[in-house]
């Protein structure tokens, strides 16, 4: 594994992402919302040093694996989420790659009639994406690599690491590795 972002960069980072918060949402009824499991980490830092009443929720997404390795559809849960309706709702994902999930939760959110609906991600992956659209806050810009930690897994290990860092070829079973 190699070492991509470092406790200090991610810290200075979400602090930047906090301050441009802060500045868009004042005077406005914000909720945040993190798509789980991907962006808890990032979540709890950054509500902290957001200095704005707000509200805290989160919203589930994660696509089906059948018996074929490729991720299958995706279903999103929005049971879990306290009512959006009227409130200016700052969705929170973790690394924005094909967008297809950020897409998607839009598009769901968007039906329980929201004041309105932004974007934020940790990670962008340069040059994945397929969707037409483009998240309101990156704090980086990253390669296309496979990355772990801070809040992303691979196969549900490695969230827990304070950095983010990436995954070697050899480190990966062959489905991921393409
Ligand atoms: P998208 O729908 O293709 O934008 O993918 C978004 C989701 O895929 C993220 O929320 C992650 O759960 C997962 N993902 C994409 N790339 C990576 C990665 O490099 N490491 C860990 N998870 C990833
Ligand atoms: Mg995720």
């Amino acid at each position: 594994m190699k070492t991509l972002l470092s406790q200090e960069q991610l810290r200075d980072g979400v602090r930047r992402l906090a301050g441009e918060i802060s500045l868009e949402y004042q005077d406005r009824p914000l909720s945040i919302i993190g798509i789980l499991t991907g962006s808890v980490v990032l979540l709890a830092d950054l509500i902290r040093q957001i200095d704005l009443p707000l509200r805290v929720g989160v919203i589930q997404a994660r696509s089906y694996r059948g018996a074929a390795t490729r991720p299958g559809p995706l279903v999103v849960n929005s049971e879990l989420m306290p009512d959006i309706r009227d409130r200016d709702v700052l969705l929170i994902d973790d690394i924005f790659d094909t967008g297809k999930t950020l897409l998607e939760v839009i598009s769901q959110i968007d039906d329980l009639r929201p004041r309105s609906i932004r974007s934020a991600v940790l990670l962008r992956k340069l040059g994945r994406q397929t969707v037409d659209m483009v998240p309101d806050h990156v704090v980086f810009d990253i390669p296309d690599e496979f990355v772990v930690g801070y809040g992303l897994d691979y196969q549900d290990a490695y969230r827990n690491l304070p950095y983010v860092a990436a995954l070697e070829a050899h480190e990966l079973n062959e489905e991921l590795a393409e």
